[in-house]
């Protein structure tokens, strides 16, 4: 018997059980019969949850470029991996081929060997949503070179800090790029940000938008003559299995973001697995994404989860809204798209606008539809089911993060019974369990605890690039032993899941998780300002947005306050990106502390969000006074 698919609840239950009973049977299975390997593993999985130390199919050798692309060249050279629709639709799309695919790849990954890159070197990949972005991630890749995509909308200061940490040797990036109405000068941000760092030694440019742009002797080159004068002949590096496939950062509580590190086999299986199922992915369907594959979601489900499984896989460079708010439903149409898989925030903003854009493009290809990145209100969620599936699509609510390298709790198409605003069920192998103040674990229905996991599975991150300190303190220590999500949720009757939303100091904008704590060190370096508290409320189409509290030095207060606003958007802008500015900034006198110095946040969320009903225990606080100031100036 196969583990690989499962065909009904029943099934579900059968492999959900065998892989908590005999979890390296399990998925030592189902690693055998679904990928090539150069050597068999030793163990399945080892693993400490105290010191936060997991491996999996140790002594395993693989190559997971291999597994994406060489293996299906037999039986699948000629059909199309990628589909590559771009920003302005009426710019041809592409269709490349298995056997292109393998070409191109081949050929980058000669050239990042020629230009000195090894296996273990980092190379930061910084480009907008077109073929090369995913050709050059799979290079990396082929020659065991660790890849560190950096989404193009981060800012130069961003952008430095990521290539810094891990000491990048190589970036790869575009003169430019289009998004809806507008074009981005990538190039330029990238010439700040290596203004900040040593480590990078060449800089390979992909000519995008034919821009005019500096380049420097020495460093920088055009990818196409060097395509051009490459050879398709390439031996893929043999990897083992614990070695670093990438580095993808994401936010935390503090500035420095971190550098969560993937491994190469466990992740390989991980979301091949969850790919095939939660999408119910079968041969010949043409699986779209909408995220960007600078984040996790791009990297599991557009590029690895779908060439895995052999499935023909979409890049969209553009944005809904361009040239109007028909784009998504268009492309579907065009594409005879099967599996289309978007965030809550897109579907909000799409649904405020007028129903034609949905109802003149027929979806009759679609069969199944996903959402991720944020809890889905019960609105957007009937509005998505009705208008977008026909209500005979299931909708997959799939819960996970960029830790955990695939979906965690989700329905499986055609398998689990779908219910409203909740992720449903664990896949196998995810012991989910929820845990109180107290660090006991609740059975009782209906009850938020913080979201656990206690059994290691294949895709979750290993560390944080070179701070494993950090990484057992915040994702190993809350709960001993156990992984914390940072996550709350709640469990209904039948066992299925509704994820409630963060507990911690991240807030997810529009998708993106944003910590609150770098945000607020960027508008700290102001010099009018003394202090500052940033948290989330609720907003119609961003699901969250900030709203930011801010005291100012005495100098400041002398200072134009809509200058202000601007200035510290701005600081926010350049030191994290466009997407982390405040929605709202409110000057005030002081903030809620606490007799240790601490910012009561849970106050100013209150206030946020526009609840003044109660404020719980404020005993602690040193001057409680300062509620009410805070609450009739509210924004
Ligand atoms: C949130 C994205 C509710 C959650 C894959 C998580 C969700 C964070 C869902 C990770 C969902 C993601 N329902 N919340 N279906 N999917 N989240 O790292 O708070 O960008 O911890 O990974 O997004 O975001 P990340």
């Amino acid at each position: 018997m196969s583990y690989y698919k499962i065909d009904n609840l029943e099934q579900y239950f059968k492999h959900y059980n065998k892989s908590v009973r005999e979890p390296r049977k399990f998925w030592g299975k189902i690693a055998q019969e679904n990928f090539t390997w150069y050597q068999q593993w030793d163990k399945v999985v080892e693993f400490d949850m105290i010191e936060a130390d997991i491996k999996w199919f140790t002594e395993a050798k693989v190559n997971i470029v291999k597994n994406c692309i060489d293996r299906h060249l037999a039986k699948r050279g000629e059909k199309t991996a990628i589909i590559f629709e771009p920003n302005d639709p009426s710019e041809q799309s592409l269709h490349i081929t298995y056997n292109e695919l393998h070409e191109k790849v081949c050929k980058m990954a000669n050239i990042l060997r020629d230009q000195g890159i090894k296996k273990g070197d980092r190379v930061c990949i910084y480009l907008p949503m077109i073929p090369e972005l995913a050709i050059a991630t799979l290079a990396c890749a082929r020659i065991g070179a660790i890849h560190s995509v950096v989404f193009a909308g981060f800012s130069a200061s961003a952008v430095a800090s990521r290539i810094n940490d891990s000491e990048c040797k190589m970036v790869i990036t575009s003169d430019g790029g289009y998004r809806g109405n507008k074009t981005i000068d990538l190039k330029s941000i990238v010439d700040e940000a290596l203004d900040k760092c040593t480590c990078v030694e060449n800089v390979l440019v992909v000519k995008r938008i034919n821009s005019e742009i500096y380049m420097k002797e020495g460093r920088d080159q055009w990818l196409q003559p060097l395509l051009d004068a490459a050879s398709d002949n390439n031996v893929a590096e043999i990897m083992d299995a614990e070695d670093p496939l990438f580095i993808l950062y994401t936010s935390g509580s503090t500035g420095k973001p971190k550098g969560m590190v993937h491994t190469t086999a466990g992740y390989m299986v991980y979301t091949a697995y969850t790919f095939k199922n939660v999408f119910s992915y079968e041969e010949n369907d043409i699986f779209w994404c909408t995220a960007d594959i600078g984040w996790i979601t791009g990297h599991s489900y557009i590029l690895y989860g779908p060439l895995l499984n052999g499935a023909t896989t979409v890049i969209f460079e553009g944005v809904p809204s361009y040239p109007d708010f028909s784009r998504f439903w268009e492309i579907i149409e065009k594409h005879k798209v099967t599996q289309f898989y978007t965030a809550p925030t897109a579907i909000r903003a799409l649904a405020k606008e007028n129903i034609e854009y949905v109802q003149k493009h027929p979806l009759s290809s679609l069969k199944v539809i996903g959402s991720v990145g944020e809890p889905i209100n019960e609105e957007a969620w009937h509005w998505y089911n009705d208008h977008v599936g026909g209500k005979r699509c299931p909708l997959v609510d799939t819960w996970w993060q960029t830790e955990t390298g695939g979906i965690l709790i989700s329905p499986l198409a055609f398998v689990t019974p779908t219910k409203p605003t909740y992720a449903s069920l664990p896949l196998p192998g995810i012991q989910a369990v929820l845990m109180d103040e107290k660090r006991n674990e609740i059975e009782a229905n209906q009850t938020i605890g913080s979201l656990c996991i206690k059994f290691p599975w294949p895709g979750i991150a290993r560390t944080i690039w070179g701070d494993h300190q950090r990484y057992k303190d915040t994702y190993f220590s809350t709960f001993p032993g156990k992984y914390f999500t940072g996550d709350g949720a709640l469990r209904d009757e039948v066992g299925y899941y509704r994820i409630t939303g963060r507990v911690d100091d991240v807030v997810i904008v529009s998708g993106h998780n944003l910590g609150t704590a770098p945000i607020e060190d960027s508008i700290n370096e102001h010099p009018a300002v003394a202090e500052s508290a940033i948290v989330g409320f609720p907003h119609d189409i961003k699901g969250n947005a900030l709203y930011g509290f801010v005291t100012l030095k005495e100098t400041g207060e002398y200072r134009v306050r809509e200058n202000l606003i601007k200035e510290i958007n701005q600081l926010i802008s350049d030191h994290i990106g466009p997407i982390a500015k405040l929605d709202k900034i409110q000057f005030v006198s002081s903030l809620p502390k606490t007799r240790s110095g601490k910012i009561m946040r849970r106050i100013l969320r209150k206030i946020a969000e526009g609840d003044f009903d109660s404020f719980g225990d404020t005993s602690t606080l040193i001057n409680p006074e300062i509620i009410d100031e805070i609450k009739d100036n509210k924004v």
